[in-house]
């Protein structure tokens, strides 16, 4: 259990560097094994969901280093196609394995992927897709899947664009014999990136009126290096860019792509913050200003408001004057962070609209500083933008979520002038 003691009520102001993206990331680290040589992944950052796909990798025959934010895996020798829950059941991208273990054994055997507690996360459609792009013959057991066949190529309409089982197709369809077409995927930047990162290990994956789609490539090993840089993490800058402003603060979001945040600088920008976006950073400011409220803000698959910043989001709400309303299409279940940040002093509260859909509603005023803990991964982040709006001081108890994705995120926002500290409790 980690202690994140905060004393809070002041604001961050100065410049804050976003590492490379997790989610990117996550899923490359997976299709080195469709490189089948050693490939070095630049801007990697320190996070234990790296660490747990690394050791999967490892178990799976892989040779990995970490130094510096330079990864380097060589996957020529593996020899393994199966991964047991004590790897998968860490991280839910453990699932981006399947297909590039069935490109190189035809068969695998996966347990099912953990991940975050924010709703059913079933992996229907990564099966679906591999039925249609290839000949498969798939087992399903209380334990995991099973799997074996040949990817031949073919038409998938999502029924929904879901990135983890986007990139389990893309993964299916770079080596395909036959080109493959896949309708309604998802378009986040870091299905992009993955798709890059393909392209760069030999295949021909291009996105066409929205449609992914592929040419044949054949698969070879390689020997010569593969050098790859992950984008930045846009989630990250999203979160650091909530955090100045409900702190009434300003600061400066280096080495990130305001092109990929559109839908939180959309947020601040309608609450009255001043946002200013160059080429790879992000000016924020909501110093000086009276930041209102938003009466509904929607997360929705790519470009529109991420679900993975709407945890932070409601903190910033509950920081500007009137009411606001969240809510989450991605993961209509994804609001335990709402009874944490009452906890801190935030006028918070799930109701239901008439829909019957829940959402999270708002009203604004001042975080008091209190004691919260970490429901999931962005969840844990909301808590700390509210510990350093709240006056006082704050206590949120963490089971190792925030390590999940923010990188060194105390001397982050220590760096902004915030006074936040962690303790390893037990
Ligand atoms: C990825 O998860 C991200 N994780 C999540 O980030 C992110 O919240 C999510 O995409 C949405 O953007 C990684 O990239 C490692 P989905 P993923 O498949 O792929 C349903 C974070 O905080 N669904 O797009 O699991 C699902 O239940 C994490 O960094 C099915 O029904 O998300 C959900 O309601 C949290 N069947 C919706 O689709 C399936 O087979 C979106 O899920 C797959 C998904």
């Amino acid at each position: 259990m980690t202690q994140y003691v905060i004393d809070g009520g002041r604001p961050l102001i100065g410049t804050v560097l976003t590492s490379g993206s997790k989610n990117a990331l996550l899923p490359i680290l997976a299709a080195t094994i469709l490189y089948g040589g050693p490939c070095e992944i630049h801007r990697a950052p320190h996070l234990s969901d790296v660490e747990n796909l690394l050791e999967t990798l490892r178990y799976l025959g892989a040779k990995t280093r970490f130094c510096g934010d330079v990864i380097t895996v060589d996957t020529s020798a593996l020899n393994r196609y199966d991964i047991p829950a004590e790897y998968t059941g860490r991280c839910r991208a453990s699932i981006s394995f399947l297909a590039p273990l069935l490109l190189r054994f035809g068969r695998c055997s996966v347990a099912y992927p953990g991940g975050c507690a924010i709703g059913a996360r079933p992996i229907n459609y990564h099966l679906e897709a591999l039925r249609a792009l290839g000949n498969f013959r798939i087992m399903e057991n209380s334990y995991g899947v099973e799997v074996q066949g040949t990817f031949t190529g073919g038409y998938y309409s999502m029924p929904y664009p879901s990135v983890g089982a986007t990139e389990c197709a893309l993964m299916g369809a770079c080596f395909s014999p036959m080109p493959c077409k896949i309708e309604n995927g998802a378009l986040e930047p870091e299905v992009e990136d993955l798709a890059g990162f393909l392209n760069a290990c030999g295949g021909h994956i291009f996105l066409e009126n929205g449609i992914w789609q592929s040419e044949p490539a054949p698969f070879s090993a390689h020997t010569d290096t593969l050098r790859y840089s992950v984008i930045p993490d846009r989630i990250e800058a999203g979160t650091f860019a909530l955090a100045v402003a409900a702190t009434r603060g300003e600061g400066r979001i280096l080495r990130c792509n305001p092109d990929h945040m559109k839908g939180v600088i959309r947020l601040l920008a309608a609450a009255g913050a001043e946002v200013v976006g160059s080429k790879d950073s992000l000016y924020v400011r909501g110093r000086n200003r009276k930041l209102r409220g938003c009466d509904l803000v929607m997360a929705y698959p790519y470009p529109a408001f991420p679900t993975d910043l709407q945890a932070p989001a409601c903190a910033f709400l509950a920081t500007c004057y009137g009411k606001s309303a969240v809510l989450d299409t991605v993961f209509p279940m994804r609001y335990a962070h709402v009874s944490e940040l009452g906890k801190m002093g935030a006028r918070v509260s799930v109701a239901r609209a008439p829909g019957g859909e829940r959402y999270v509603s708002i009203v604004g005023g001042m975080f008091r500083g209190g004691r919260g803990e970490s429901t999931d991964l962005r969840a844990g982040a909301s808590l700390l933008i509210a510990g350093l709006c709240g006056k006082g001081r704050s206590i949120v108890l963490d089971q190792g979520y925030i390590a999940r994705g923010y990188e060194a995120v105390c001397e982050k926002f220590r760096g902004l002038g915030g006074r936040i500290w962690e303790n390893r409790i037990y």
